[in-house]
């Protein structure tokens, strides 16, 4: 099986080149200027060839909630926004606590057969808060990651044992900051103090961090002392919604909320001075129906390419090179998986994107269940025209239409 794609501006984190890209057998193959080979040709003259991304937040919603997306739309979705990989959150029902849950998930995406898949298990049982004990049955080899996202730990004793067991199993721990007990009185005192503690928990305990849709200028300024005074261990994300929409634009329902427009401008800042390891979408489909009764969340995979790159790279804040270390590389190393980057040897996953149309969201378009988004009818540059997973195309703009 070999596929070449000729004539397009390769990008990724460290390469910025006019010419061609070979993948043979799922891998990239060969790179340079005028390749000369005999296969399959796909000539994208005029248009921008990087690797696809990696989502580190998403919620396909299966098992359980199938109503709001399952993980047939979701992995369509994924792949009709350039993304060619996700990291699977584990409040499904029931809760991802189990290596059943996370092997029946997993078979399913193969099943599917368009993108990779990582499930997390939850930090508690059951989103219990209390018992973190069947951790002991986590195969690390499969999950490397686990999270309570939906929830924060409310325990600081819970999350100190969590933190040890992940030190031991060699497992991250991603963490959805947030003090329920707080959040009545302030989102953002919420955030903020269970930002602080995770941090503190993770300089004692040597865990590997990663905090999960930073918004406040606080919380990004905590993670950035802790990164300057050197704990490597410890990564955030930002999504698009929260480096795009202010709450004087909008008031769309989200967990953590809309900032205020000095968050967004910090997040902003922290992109551009290399604080902010990627950006992830917290993809959370719901019905209209269960919008009306105020679920927090909204779809992000088919709009956080031109979301991000309209207001990162277009915007002259960022390179593209840049865009692809955020959207790809980043997240490639923390799941720990040969992609993210345009090297011999890595899986050929790739996106072909156009950057030079404008073009108006239309939540119609989606091939998500979930039609929820801020994004509705807004322009942004950055269209995803083909995505190639390990030397297949499995998005076609042209034939989704
Ligand atoms: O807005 C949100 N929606 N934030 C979360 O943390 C969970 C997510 C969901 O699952 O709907
Ligand atoms: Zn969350």
């Amino acid at each position: 099986m070999e596929l070449l794609i000729k004539n397009a501006r390769i990008v990724d984190v460290s390469q910025d080149f006019a010419g061609d890209i070979y993948i043979v057998n799922g891998k990239i193959a060969a790179m340079g200027e005028s390749l000369a080979i005999k296969c399959e040709t796909i000539d994208a003259a005029g248009k921008v060839v990087m690797p696809s991304f990696i989502d580190m937040h998403v919620h396909f919603r299966e098992p359980g909630y199938e109503y709001k997306e399952d993980i047939e739309s979701g992995s369509r979705s994924a792949v009709r926004g350039g993304y060619t990989m996700v990291n699977l959150m584990g409040n499904t029902d029931p809760v991802c606590s189990s290596m059943d849950v996370v092997n029946k998930v997993l078979s399913r995406v193969e099943q599917v057969g368009l993108v990779d898949a990582h499930q997390c298990v939850s930090i508690t049982r059951d989103f219990s808060g209390s018992d973190i004990s069947h951790l002991e049955e986590v195969d690390e080899k499969v999950v490397t990651i686990i999270t309570d996202d939906g929830k924060g730990v409310q325990s600081n004793k819970v999350m100190l044992d969590a933190m040890l067991k992940a030190v031991e199993k060699d497992m991250v721990v991603m963490a959805h900051g947030e003090d329920e007990d707080i959040t009545p009185f302030s989102f953002r005192l919420s955030e903020n103090i269970e930002t602080i503690r995770d941090i503190e928990l993770a300089k004692y305990t040597g865990a590997k961090l990663h905090m999960a849709h930073v918004s406040t200028k606080e919380a990004m300024e905590y993670i950035l002392q802790a990164k300057v005074q050197g704990y490597d261990n410890i990564t955030c994300e930002v999504a698009p919604h929260h480096i795009y929409l202010s709450s004087d634009e909008s008031n769309y329902r989200v967990n953590p909320p809309i900032r205020e427009m000095e968050d967004v401008e910090a997040m902003l800042w922290a992109v551009e001075e290399g604080y902010v390891d990627m950006i992830a979408t917290d993809h959370a489909p719901h019905t209209v129906e269960d919008k009306q009764n105020g679920a927090p969340g909204m779809v992000g995979l088919e709009t956080a390419f031109p979301v991000s790159y309209t207001a990162l790279v277009k915007s002259g804040r960022i390179s593209l090179s840049k865009l692809t270390e955020l959207m790809s590389r980043n997240p490639a190393k923390l799941l720990g998986v040969k992609k993210g980057e345009l090297k011999i040897g890595y899986d050929g996953d790739v996106v072909i994107v156009d950057l030079d149309t404008l073009k108006a969201v239309d939540s119609s378009e989606f091939h998500s269940k979930g039609k929820n988004t801020p994004f509705e009818g807004m322009e942004f540059y950055g269209e995803v025209l083909k995505t190639i997973r390990k030397g297949v195309v499995v998005y076609s703009k042209e034939e989704s239409q």
